[in-house]
């Protein structure tokens, strides 16, 4: 696992930070790499939606917070005086988020709280935008999650789900054996879009990135 200079490589990180519940010291470690490595998806998808001045977005599976800068500062690109609240299951994630966004939290354009996307603590229609990258994977009962997520988004709001694969033939070996050691869930385009319909989105589309595995399935409630 360690280096010879007893430092450990990004796969070793990873594992031991554990991307499905970070934790400990690997768990920031990999969360602030995870900020820079998710940049490229992360905007591709934002960029199939229309942010409006005064949005009130929910980021879930927050991470280390990257993903809520970049929601607001497209909000603020539209005009600016919305709101971004992040949820996540881990306490290092939800610390992790609030140190990176402390100057935005202190103003109040920023929230964060820990919780698990299967209850989440805001009233029904609370968000114009909901999103979430690299998490749905974790999702422990994909179908109740999201209909859960349909719950907090008002009526004619979007949801993004993000994810850098889904399902294909032609998938790498080194992929597979990811997908089979977190247990994930990556699914086709297809199953996705019933998945959202089913959850309570009267739309579903999936986008997908030429020369990728990237996909940002949107839904509209
Ligand atoms: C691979 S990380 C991605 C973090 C961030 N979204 C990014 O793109 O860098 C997955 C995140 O989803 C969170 N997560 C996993 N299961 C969750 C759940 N049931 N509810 C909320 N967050 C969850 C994890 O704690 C972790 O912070």
């Amino acid at each position: 696992m360690a280096d010879t200079d007893g430092t450990m490589d990004e796969r070793a990180v990873t594992r031991a930070g554990n991307p499905g519940n970070p934790h400990g010291q690997f768990g920031e470690q990999m969360l602030e790499r995870m900020n820079r490595s998710h940049a490229d998806v992360t905007n591709w998808a934002l960029d199939q939606l229309e942010f409006k001045a005064g949005d009130r977005a929910l980021d879930i599976g927050c991470g280390g917070g990257a993903t809520m800068g970049r929601i607001a500062s497209r909000i603020q690109a539209a005009g600016g005086m919305g709101h971004v609240s992040g949820v996540d299951i881990s306490e290092v994630s939800c610390e992790t988020s609030r140190r990176n966004n402390e100057g935005a939290i202190r103003a109040g354009q920023m929230d964060v709280t820990q919780a698990s996307v299967e209850s989440l603590p805001f009233p029904d229609g609370a968000f114009d935008v909901v999103t979430t990258v690299e998490s749905f994977y974790f999702w422990p009962d994909p179908q109740r999650s999201l209909a859960e997520v349909a719950r907090v988004t008002r009526p004619g709001g979007h949801f993004l789900l993000v994810a850098d694969v889904y399902r294909r033939p032609d998938l790498a070996p080194e992929v597979l054996q990811n997908i089979e050691r977190y247990d994930l869930t990556v699914l086709a385009p297809d199953k996705y879009e019933r998945l959202l319909r089913k959850a309570g989105f009267s739309a579903a589309k999936a986008h997908l990135k030429d020369g990728t595995t990237w996909i940002a399935v949107e839904g509209t409630r």
